[in-house]
């Protein structure tokens, strides 16, 4: 059974790598993968390959940054050819970025089934770009792995069939537990000088939180109000980078050095940072799962979540961009007893195996069970 799974932006790298590494597993399966470039720095993608051990890619499309239309249109022009070549039996996507959605409309107009991993996610804010990704991308694929009931929900109310959906946990944890010895030895902390549970960490990234300044400035000032009481590190996104910087805010409201932004950390480094921080301030989708797992206080500036459970069972608390609710949201995190952090159904770090599993029988429907 050939397979081609697709990459293209950060979030991706860390959902792919246990997917890889357990369909290496199965000798029934010809795994093989394609990045499509939409994230391309050593930074932002090269890095990850070795920290999570992905394989070289077998085909790189370099499609680069761009507007969405230009990011997804040249992703399908230059993924058509190369499945057209390979023929796989499947494709499998990952997460909500651009890249996803162009990849699973590829697929899907060769006529080769898809299997979206993380499906089911509803913001229900069509203004998200990824947003729509998800609604497009569940609507054509054939098998949907859900992380949290959430998601089977969502599907079955927007009319998908019971059958395509498998909840399977989430592969994001699967890699946090397959890499803890390698993270848990990382000396970020003492690479920037921090204590453990003595320091925050914060990512911002979303266009509605950075793309407008003055929402941007709203930000930056409850962070540096919070600075005050407890250092923070800022690990900031090229796109944020970029706004920062035509806005001079940056060096200006980092003064203080209780803020600090830092060049964007590989997954090891920025795994450790935030398992040793006593709270997360961020609008990343995959951190609110990650403090979840970790057992950290997360605060998520945005208006919602996509990922209920991360409230309901985890850490996460989705609080809005009103500077004066984060300032005294986090406070009250500082002051509060560290949280209990269950784990959520199935969030083990084996939904990979699930996954693979369920493909694998379908492909051989003689050898099932
Ligand atoms: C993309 C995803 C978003 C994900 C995020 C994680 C979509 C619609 N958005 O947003 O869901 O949460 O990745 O990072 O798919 N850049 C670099 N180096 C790179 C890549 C980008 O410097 O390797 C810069 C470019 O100037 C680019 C900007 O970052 O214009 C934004 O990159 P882009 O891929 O357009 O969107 P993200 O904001 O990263």
């Amino acid at each position: 059974m050939r397979v081609a799974n697709i990459v293209g932006a950060r979030p991706n790298f860390m959902k792919m790598a246990p997917l890889i590494r357990e369909m290496r597993r199965h000798p029934e399966i010809q795994a093989s993968l394609i990045h499509t470039g939409q994230h391309y720095d050593e930074a932002m993608a090269g890095r990850f390959f070795q920290d999570l051990d992905l394989p070289k890619p077998d085909v790189s499309l370099e499609v680069g940054s761009g507007g969405h239309a230009y990011q997804t249109g040249e992703v399908m022009k230059r993924l058509d050819p190369v499945l057209g070549e390979l023929q796989p039996h499947l494709v499998v996507v990952v997460g909500d970025v651009n890249s996803t959605l162009a990849g699973a409309i590829t697929a899907t107009k060769l006529g080769i089934p898809v299997a979206h991993v993380e499906a089911g996610l509803r913001s229900f804010d069509r203004s998200m770009p990824e947003e729509i990704n998800r609604l497009l991308t569940d609507a054509i694929s054939d098998y949907l792995f859900v992380t949290e009931e959430s998601g089977r929900q969502n599907l079955l109310r927007e009319g998908v069939d019971a059958g395509k959906i498998h909840m399977v946990g989430n592969v994001m944890i699967d890699s946090l537990e397959q890499c803890r010895r390698v993270w848990e030895q990382s000396d970020i902390l003492a690479r920037l000088g921090l204590a453990r549970g003595d320091y925050g960490v914060v990512t911002l990234h979303r266009p509605s939180n950075v793309d407008d300044p003055a929402t941007l400035r709203g930000l930056l000032k409850a962070l540096a109000e919070i600075s005050r009481r407890i250092p923070l590190v800022f690990p900031v996104h090229p796109r944020t980078q970029q706004r920062l910087e035509s806005m001079e805010a940056g060096t200006e409201l980092a003064g203080t050095g209780r803020l600090r932004y830092i060049a964007p950390l590989g997954y090891l480094d920025f795994i450790a940072l935030v398992a040793g921080s006593r709270l997360a301030l961020t609008d990343s989708g995959g951190l609110q799962e990650e403090t979840t797992a970790l057992g950290v206080p997360c605060l998520t500036l945005r208006e919602q979540t996509e990922r209920p459970i991360t409230t309901t069972m985890g850490t996460n608390r989705v609080i809005g961009t009103s500077p004066d609710r984060i300032v005294t949201e986090a406070f009250q995190v500082l002051t509060a007893p560290a949280p209990a952090a269950p784990r959520p159904p199935l969030w083990d770090g084996r939904a990979a195996e699930r996954i693979v599993a369920i493909l694998s029988n379908a492909g051989n429907p003689g050898q099932s069970r």
